[in-house]
């Protein structure tokens, strides 16, 4: 299965909220990632077939899913991000009434929606309602729902929003089983999230896709690039302004211990330090507090 994305954009009155943007996704589990307003809502409501782009086409397998309608989204499961309505409802009949949206009827609702809810850890809670779930609980129900018609596409996203690092564990593992034979794209802004999951990381940034690879392949695009330096604290602002800054404490009293990304060596007593994905995040979306940027892309 292929969806091609073909010089797509969205605009709200003037404001290209996804510009021009090409894009051909197999299975296999993408990873949308950018700052807040990048873009990534909008991309995936049209990939989810709930928002028309101003301008482009999106095909499955060659065919324009304008042609293919309601074919089309029947092979879609979508998690929208803020899925907080529904509060009266129990997880149960939150389910049962998706099922009947998406045409899922008799034993069949009944059986599917138990499955679900076994497979999301919230079986024993089936009867209670929705606004006393915690943030954690909400989303794996979002889940469940996208799952309902075992979609051959899911889009979740920022399923992870509002997550404490004990349901981050449990989603991705969830992610990890549900991702075989599927095209799923996720949209996150918290890099620790992408590195066991994603097949590939796309990189947004102003309604356009900025970087396209593997964990591994992006991360070696910014080898050479990231040090750490040991600075006094007093020196910090004017380091702020000439570099982006990562990760940073203090090592001990006044002195200060850096991560930073920078072209050249940024002084003396620089060490280099082995990149990861969050590196690549700072180099594209982090800003120095002028008008230079001493970081190339
Ligand atoms: N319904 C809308 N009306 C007007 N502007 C919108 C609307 N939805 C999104 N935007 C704008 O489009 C840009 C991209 O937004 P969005 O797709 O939500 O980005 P992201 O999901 O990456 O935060 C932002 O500047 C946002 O303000
Ligand atoms: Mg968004």
């Amino acid at each position: 299965m292929k969806i091609d994305i073909i010089n797509v954009t969205k605009k709200y009155g003037n404001k290209k909220a996804v510009d021009n943007l090409s894009l051909t996704l197999t299975n296999g589990v993408y990873a949308l990632l950018g700052a807040n307003g990048s873009g990534k809502t909008t991309l995936m409501r049209m990939i989810a077939d709930v928002l028309k782009p101003t301008q482009g086409e999106i095909r499955l397998d060659g065919e324009s899913i304008k042609k293919l309608d309601a074919e089309y989204r029947n092979l879609i499961g979508y998690l929208p991000q803020n899925f907080g309505y529904y509060k009266d409802f129990t997880a149960e009949d939150f389910l049962y009434y998706f099922c009947a949206l998406k045409g899922i009827n008799g034993s069949f609702r009944k059986s599917r929606t138990e499955e679900l809810l076994k497979y999301v850890d919230l079986y024993s809670e089936r009867k209670k309602k929705i606004k006393t779930f915690s943030g954690g609980m909400r989303q794996r129900l979002g889940i469940a729902q996208a799952l309902l018609n075992n979609p051959a596409i899911l889009i979740l996203d920022e399923p992870t929003a509002g997550l404490d690092p004990k349901e981050r564990i449990r989603f991705r593992n969830l992610m990890m089983e549900m991702s075989k034979d599927r095209i799923v794209i996720y949209a996150t802004h918290i890099v620790s999230d992408i590195s066991f999951i994603a097949d590939r990381v796309l990189i947004m940034k102003e309604g356009r896709i900025v970087a396209d690879g593997t964990v591994q392949s992006l991360t070696e695009s910014v080898k050479g690039k990231v040090w750490r330096i040991k600075a006094k604290r007093e020196a910090l602002t004017v380091i702020q302004k000439r570099f982006v800054i990562g990760e940073a404490f203090t090592e001990s009293d006044g002195i200060v211990s850096l991560r930073l990304i920078s072209a050249e060596k940024p002084c003396e007593n620089a060490e280099p330090c082995e990149p990861d994905l969050s590196d690549v995040y700072l180099n594209f979306f982090g800003e120095v507090s002028t008008d230079e940027n001493h970081y190339t892309v």
